[in-house]
């Protein structure tokens, strides 16, 4: 059969989106350990195009989602632990090792994962927590930053975000130009690109629910990152998983923490704001 750019879109809709029945997302409570209490669904902030606001857990298996119920069974707190023993590794030429300075991470990371991305000062854009490791290596430690994905980024990033499990996203947009990066944000998100000629909201507003090559689409929302993709076996960086979700529509995808994906990151997490830190989620 041979299928014009033309019928491309409607391949993917027609076939993949549209010839699917509609699932809805399950209905369950996420209770960590059955003792923490996890928002998975909340009403959404002012001005968010959807009434209320539903964590990727809800899209998933029943297999999948008991892995998260249980810490034990969560594949991705392997690389928590990796994260903690990095926080207390000494390297660069000051002989600091993260704990050197902010001591117990369960104290001095409580509550931070979930405030970013923030407002930096000192290099005028929003910074993440990639960010803000790879700046304390370099001004603390004297140590080389991290490439995007490499070393200690992902689990040093799982086990920060992880010190904020259950607390609510909440970024602050009054700070800096903060406003301008969430309008940037905003553009990318609604922007349709690639040859299947796809927005961000084209799958995860407007069709979420909706099965597509044997997944469920979710909200697309971003308060369980770095996630654990069993189709991966591994720990998933946000800024990898945006690539992934840009590649699909076979558009050419930006580099990691580059202005347009650092926009797209305080959007979304703009729009994950109520559900839960879940760090480290698990996903199909
Ligand atoms: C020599 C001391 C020092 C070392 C070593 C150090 N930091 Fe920092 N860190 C700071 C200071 C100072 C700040 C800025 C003040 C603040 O926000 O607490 C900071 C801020 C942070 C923040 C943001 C906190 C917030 O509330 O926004 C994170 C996250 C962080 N550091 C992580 C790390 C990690 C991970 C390491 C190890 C790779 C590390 N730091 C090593 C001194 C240090
Ligand atoms: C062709 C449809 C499609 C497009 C377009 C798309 N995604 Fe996705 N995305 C998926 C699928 C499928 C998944 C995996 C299942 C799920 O959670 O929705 C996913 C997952 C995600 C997740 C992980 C959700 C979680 O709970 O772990 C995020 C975040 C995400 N997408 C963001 C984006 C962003 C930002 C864009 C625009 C740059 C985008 N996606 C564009 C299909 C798409």
């Amino acid at each position: 059969m041979q299928v014009k750019s033309v019928g491309v879109y409607g391949l993917v809709f027609g076939l993949a989106l549209g010839g699917f029945a509609v699932a809805d997302p399950v209905d369950d409570v996420l209770v960590i350990d059955e003792e923490l209490q996890i928002t998975t669904r909340t009403n959404s902030v002012e001005g968010h195009p959807l009434p209320e606001v539903i964590s990727g857990w809800h899209y998933r298996s029943d297999e999948t989602r008991a892995l998260e119920a249980d810490s034990f069974d969560n594949p991705g707190m392997l690389g928590v632990e990796d994260g903690e023993s990095i926080w207390h590794k000494v390297e660069g030429t000051k002989g600091n090792s993260c704990a050197s300075c902010h001591n117990d991470a369960a104290v001095s990371m409580k509550g931070v994962g979930a405030r970013y991305p923030k407002w930096d000062e000192k290099s005028q854009r929003p910074i993440n927590i990639e960010g803000q490791i790879n700046a304390c290596r370099v001004e603390n430690m004297d140590a080389e930053p991290y490439p995007f994905d490499k070393g200690g980024q992902k689990p040093l990033t799982a086990y920060i975000k992880h010190q904020s499990l259950g607390m609510p996203v909440e970024i602050d947009l009054s700070e800096g130009d903060m406003q301008q990066w969430w309008d940037d944000g905003k553009e990318t998100y609604y922007k349709r690109t690639g040859q299947l000629n796809l927005s961000c909201a084209g799958c995860h507003e407007q069709n979420n629910g909706k099965n597509i090559r044997a997944d469920h689409l979710s909200q697309g929302n971003v308060n369980g990152f770095p996630t654990y993709r069993l189709k991966q076996n591994k720990l998933i960086s946000l800024h990898n998983r945006f690539r992934g979700c840009i590649r699909d529509t076979r558009a050419e995808f930006p580099p990691a923490f580059s202005d347009v994906l650092m926009g797209l990151e305080v959007y979304t997490t703009w729009r994950s704001t109520g559900l839960s830190v879940e760090t480290p989620a698990v996903r199909q």
